[in-house]
């Protein structure tokens, strides 16, 4: 059996989750669904990160405590990801003992290393990306190019990790594993930041409280990136010496937004690097959902809870909509009429209604009871092909591509029901065999629309008269043609997806 680690950011608990937090969620949500279904050992890990110096100032804001704090928002997260229909196998919190083991252990790799040293810095940071910018970075006034406010002057006595060194092993690890970031365009991105020159980044803080003590100078605490990145190795055990962390580790895919390249691309190999531990094997790097133009965050306050969408899709609506409708890599723009447009468009009008009339018929022509599909059908072509390019688009991690192919499948047999009436013909055998043949294509698009969306194909199974449940099945021998055999009893019951009226 194989083994498939991925993981999401974890997310800072400065703001509730959002649309943008559950896109990255629901895409690894996904991909690692995909995995289990070819029976792959998964560990899909997610969580939250709680120090530093955000975070303290949020706390203070809010007049509580850090860990307080941190305590409050930390499971609105696991709440969302349960109401989400997320299958995440562990959740880990920076301010966990298992965490503080594992960076103190990478931190003190890398000291070892000679790669950590102390050093002055004087600089201009952005206290919401937590990032020290150059004067070139800076929009005008010495805003923030992400945040577009104004950053801070900091100087202070760090220690350093010296990433200035790493630039040619960088580059020739990263041509020595093409690939290893998709898309290929934000690969691209990563390379022109390392080609760019690197400068040393700060790994410790002596005017904060709020993080985990260096393991050789207790009056540092660990940047909090340092701090964060390690969160995919604490899930693997690194740090505990009881445990083999490299049953887990390397990684499969970090999926990560474009916002946080130059950490997980060039900050984190390098810590790697020096710490002696292997690099992961993939990246997976999202673009940004806009609201109106605008990335959607907390600082710019266009955030849209995606707890009130499900109100109005469903969760399923919601996943399949996040999924399909933006190109992974690329930006998207949120609109509530283009989540409603393609509810109706893919869900109701497709998928739905594909599953209603399948239903339908059998129950009128075929006594409800469902026929077998034909060997020579004409839909075992197309269904073929959409198994195909839907493995071929998961295993590149583009999920829009990877609906795409699915409901190609359904439209092909939404037009093969079309063509053959078969609502208008008498009980027979031209009926059963269009029926057959409905039927087992339903079968095939349920087991590959099971990723996206898990609660309804898990409906459509059981209605089908299938046993178990489409997580079961093990593919790619499920979704050969002829693996319904017929002669199950098909249900009818409500509408999938009910038309909303925008
Ligand atoms: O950066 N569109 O946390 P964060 C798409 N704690 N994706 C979005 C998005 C949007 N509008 N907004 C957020 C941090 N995301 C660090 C990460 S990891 C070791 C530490 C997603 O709460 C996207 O995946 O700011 C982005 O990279 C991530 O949330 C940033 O979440
Ligand atoms: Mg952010």
């Amino acid at each position: 059996m194989s083994r498939f680690y991925v993981t999401t950011p974890i997310y800072y608990v400065n703001a509730e989750p959002h649309l943008g937090h559950a896109y990255t969620t629901i895409v690894g949500d996904a991909l690692t669904r995909w995995r289990r279904l070819h029976g792959d050992d998964v560990l899909y890990l997610t969580g939250t990160d709680e120090h530093g110096l955000k975070i303290r100032q949020s706390a203070d804001a809010a007049g509580m405590s850090p860990q307080a704090f941190c305590d409050s928002i930390a499971p609105k997260f696991a709440h969302a990801w349960e109401r989400l229909n997320i299958a995440n196998d562990d959740f880990i919190r920076t301010t966990e003992p298992r965490h503080h083991a594992a960076v103190q252990e990478l931190l003190q790799r890398c000291y070892d290393a000679g790669d950590i040293e102390l050093d002055t810095y004087s600089g201009k940071y952005c206290v919401a990306c937590e990032e020290y910018y150059s004067d070139e970075e800076l929009l005008d006034n010495d805003h923030c190019p992400i945040h577009k406010r104004p950053v801070d002057h900091f100087e202070e006595e760090n220690y350093f990790f010296r990433l200035s060194r790493f630039q040619d092993r960088l580059l020739k690890w990263y041509a020595d594993h093409p690939g290893s970031i998709v898309p290929e365009f934000r690969g691209n991105e990563a390379l022109g930041l390392i080609r760019g020159g690197l400068r040393d980044f700060s790994v410790s803080r002596t005017s904060l409280d709020w993080g985990i003590r260096l393991p050789w100078d207790d009056k540092h605490v660990a940047y909090v990136w340092f701090d964060a990145l390690t969160n995919y190795l604490s899930a693997t055990g690194f740090g505990d010496s009881s445990v083999d962390y490299t049953q887990r580790w390397p990684v499969d895919y970090h999926l990560i937004g474009k916002d946080i390249i130059r950490h997980h691309c060039v900050y984190w190999p390098a810590m790697l690097m020096s710490a002696g531990v292997d690099l992961p094997k993939g990246w997976a790097v999202g673009g940004w959902l806009l609201v109106d133009g605008e990335k959607m965050a907390k600082s710019t306050g266009n955030v849209v809870n995606p707890l009130d969408l499900i109100d109005v899709v469903g969760v399923d609506g919601f996943r399949y909509y996040v999924l399909a409708e933006t190109a992974y890599g690329s930006d998207g723009d949120f609109s509530f009429d283009g989540l409603v447009s393609r509810y109706n468009a893919d869900l109701a009008n497709n998928l739905g209604n594909l599953a209603a009339r399948v239903a339908t018929v059998v129950e009128k022509k075929c006594g409800g009871i469902g026929p077998a599909p034909r060997t020579d059908s004409p839909l075992a072509e197309a269904a073929a092909e959409a198994v195909a390019a839907t493995t071929k688009a998961w295993d590149a991690v583009a999920p829009s591509r990877a609906l795409e192919a699915t409901w190609g499948l359904i439209r092909a047999t939404n037009a093969y029901l079309e063509m053959h009436e078969p609502w208008k013909s008498e009980p027979g055998s031209d009926v059963d065999a269009v029926m057959g043949d409905a039927l087992e294509a339903l079968r095939i698009v349920t087991l590959l629309a099971h990723p996206a969306v898990p609660a309804t194909t898990e409906v459509i199974w059981m209605r089908l008269g299938l046993s178990g449940s489409p997580a079961d099945q093990r593919l790619p021998a499920a979704t050969s043609w002829g693996g319904y055999a017929g002669g199950t009893a098909v249900e009818k019951g409500d509408p999938l997806f009910p038309r909303i009226k925008s």
